[in-house]
């Protein structure tokens, strides 16, 4: 007999730490199966999930042919040291190395880690030795993780705050958040103001930054989400890309593209910076490589910073980086993407999807702000009823609704899975998988529906 959810709930408050996860609701909640875009609980009750577990699971939950690829390479090499090679780490490498030819047409090699943060600290390693400084350019609003060096390149002080002095803190810049300029300038008018602000801090020694007489930077590179995640998922204008990397090549800063949220296909192509016409030199990547099955995270690198000569055997290393069952699953998850056009897939789902919230923003304009997707990496600010003040306890009032479901529709009564994100904590970022059906799209806007009469009354 399965131990009761009251009895587990007790034993959770007494034996987890609660540091290790977000603890968003009170209670949590328990779930007990998942497949497809669906979780259901320990009650048999379904959830429909918009968030895909920030976007570490895109290819959809239990998906049989990763699933199969798992228990191959549990029944043929399970385990296995770092030190010693197999076959499916050597492949993976390749392939993830060919596709950074074939679409930044850079030569480079590939380095695992096991979760993004980690694969962050080796990018930061690896910034340091090739450039010799230990500070960076990043964005405000990004995020880059929580173990202290990601926690340092990551705005949110709430992170650092408990824990000391960060000397390596980043230095933040603005991101083109265009619905909320930092400068309160309005695009296309502004003229990428903001690039040209980032642009004057190399104009003088007394900026801080830049040693004209030496033409030296004090930053070694500059980390970059090209979309948001925890941001928001906000999407930048073509062109402030390809202006930055004109700024950043110029000046000798190297360009770290962190795709462990955006990266294989959310936002419609494999790498999701090549959206915005600009190279990388180095690229982080994660959550879904293994699609949430067993983790691996790892670096792409131009071939200068990275060949062995330049950062040798040892330079990073964890017993468990180039695991057996991480290197199987994300080997398969590159053959399904050279296999099937998720390119093509993404962007037409995206725009379906886009195009039901956009009606949706009209039906309840005094409930939905902005809306705005690149693929199917979506976004819905809930603001108040002038349509900009973020509404957070709105947002949070429907989040929990989602969570405790027994929401009527025309399918009986289901839940709704959201991830609440953005500067105001009044974004939904919406990551559905892949596979995504239109009755399934259908079936979320008639659950906000729902959820927005439920909570957002007086409005
Ligand atoms: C863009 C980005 N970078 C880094 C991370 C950190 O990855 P992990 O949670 O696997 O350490 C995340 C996680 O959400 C992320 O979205």
């Amino acid at each position: 007999m399965d131990v009761s959810e009251k009895a587990l709930l007790k034993k959770e408050k007494k034996y987890c730490s609660w540091g290790d996860t977000v603890h968003y609701l009170e209670p949590p909640k328990f779930f007990e199966r998942c497949e497809g875009s669906w979780l259901t609980d320990r009650k048999g009750a379904k959830y429909l999930d918009l968030q895909m577990w920030y976007s570490a699971a895109s290819f959809g939950y239990a998906n049989p042919r990763l699933g199969a690829a798992l228990k191959k390479q549990i029944d043929k090499l399970p385990q296995l040291a770092c030190q010693y090679l197999h076959g499916e780490k050597v492949e993976l490498a390749e392939k993830i190395a060919k596709s950074m030819e074939r679409i930044f047409g850079q030569k480079g090699r590939v380095h695992f880690n096991v979760g993004g943060s980690q694969a962050v600290e080796d990018s930061l390693k690896l910034v340091r030795n090739h450039t010799g400084k230990n500070l960076v350019f990043a964005f405000m609003g990004g995020y880059h993780g929580r173990t202290l060096g990601a926690s340092a390149i990551t705005s949110s002080y709430r992170y650092r705050r408990r824990y000391g002095h960060f000397s390596d803190k980043a230095h933040f810049v603005p991101y083109p958040y265009c619905f909320r300029c930092t400068y309160g300038k309005k695009y296309p008018d502004c003229g990428m103001y903001c690039v040209k602000q980032f642009e004057k801090l190399f104009e003088t020694e007394y900026n801080g930054v830049w040693d004209s007489k030496a033409g030296v930077a004090e930053y070694g590179a500059f980390y970059v989400e090209s979309i948001q995640g925890t941001g928001g998922y906000v999407i930048p204008p073509k062109e402030y890309f390809p202006a930055l990397k004109k700024i950043l090549v110029r000046h000798k800063i190297l360009l770290v593209d962190d795709e462990i949220q955006m990266g294989f296909h959310r936002a419609g192509k494999l790498w999701a910076l090549a959206q915005f016409d600009t190279r990388p030199d180095i690229v982080v990547f994660g959550k879904a490589l293994t699609n949430g099955l067993n983790p691996l995270s790892g670096i792409w690198a131009r071939e200068e910073l990275i060949h062995p000569k330049a950062f040798p055997p040892g330079s990073t290393h964890s017993t468990f980086s180039s695991n057996t069952l991480g290197t199987a699953v994300g080997l398969e998850v590159m053959k399904l993407c050279e296999e099937i056009d998720y390119e093509k897939i993404v962007m037409q789902k995206g725009k379906q999807f886009l195009d039901r919230l956009k009606a949706l923003k009209k039906r309840h304009p005094k409930v939905i702000g902005h809306v705005d997707g690149m693929g199917l990496a979506l976004r819905m600010e809930i603001c108040r009823p002038d349509g900009y003040t973020p509404d957070r306890e709105l947002a949070d009032r429907i989040f929990a609704e989602g969570m405790r479901g027994g929401i009527p529709t025309s399918r009986g009564k289901l839940g709704l899975v959201l991830d609440v994100g953005g500067y105001y904590k009044n974004v939904f970022t919406i990551a559905p998988a892949f596979d995504i059906t239109e009755d399934e799209m259908d079936l979320a806007v008639e659950l906000f529906e729902a959820l927005f009469k439920r909570c957002a009354k007086g409005k």
